[in-house]
């Protein structure tokens, strides 16, 4: 029987991750956070202390690592990473990270062998135009950057981050440039995929909105 796929692409900050894992627990699906894996690649090669610019080196590197996903955590090489990788330092490089073709090659295998296996709601970038061509149904999540980088701002704040507004603002507007710029598969609205504004609107107007889609 062919399984349930759902992808969830958007820039970001737009609400993603918390309105897909809450539609995973509703509808019993597997949650797949496709950045945690590239935020995960990312710090495995800042640990490593190599330069981005030596394919090489990286290409070796990463194919000994091993990325997995238990009860909800990313293991990387064996080791829970989940704050870890949501520190400051890995989001002013994974956008790098993720622009090199070969590191996307690797990701995007192991995403469709997890959707091959498993009933699955997918976020990232590239899912409803690379990862899951094929989805049932895709989302793309959208806001404006002030409420973005506001809600991103609030989360590193209660994480005890030092960090201002406007440097969210930032960080935010460039990750988006990177992602939405680079050659391999940009972040880009499949043309199937339905359009959500989630600017001023409640991650429960959200959830309603997408499971009224799915449901009928
Ligand atoms: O979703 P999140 O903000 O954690 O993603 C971190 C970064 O990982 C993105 O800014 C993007 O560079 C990369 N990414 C990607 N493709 C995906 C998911 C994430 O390029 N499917």
């Amino acid at each position: 029987m062919n399984k349930i796929a759902i992808a969830i692409d958007g820039p970001a900050g737009a609400g993603k991750s918390t309105i897909a894992k809450e539609i995973a627990n509703i509808n019993n699906l597997l949650y797949i956070d496709t950045g945690a894996m590239y935020r995960a690649a990312t710090l495995k090669l800042l640990n490593s202390n190599i330069s981005f610019d030596d394919k090489e080196k990286i290409e070796k590197i990463l194919k000994n690592t091993k990325i997995e996903f238990s009860n909800g955590n990313i293991i990387l090489d064996d080791i829970n990473v989940n704050e870890e990788i949501r520190e400051p330092r890995i989001n002013e490089s994974v956008s790098k990270v993720a622009a090199m073709p070969f590191i996307r090659e690797i990701l995007v295998s192991l995403q469709r062998g997890i959707a091959k296996d498993n009933n699955v709601i997918m976020d990232g970038r590239d899912i409803g135009t690379r990862v899951l061509p094929d989805a049932k149904y895709k989302f793309f999540l959208t806001a404006s950057i002030e409420e973005r980088a506001e809600r991103r701002y609030k989360e590193l704040i209660e994480k005890g981050y030092q960090c201002s507004y406007e440097e969210t603002v930032d960080e935010i507007a460039h990750r988006d440039k990177l992602d939405s710029e680079r050659t391999v598969d940009p972040l880009r609205k499949a043309e199937d995929a339905i359009i959500i504004d989630t600017t001023g609107k409640s991650i429960n107007e959200v959830i309603d909105i997408i499971l009224n889609i799915i449901r009928n």
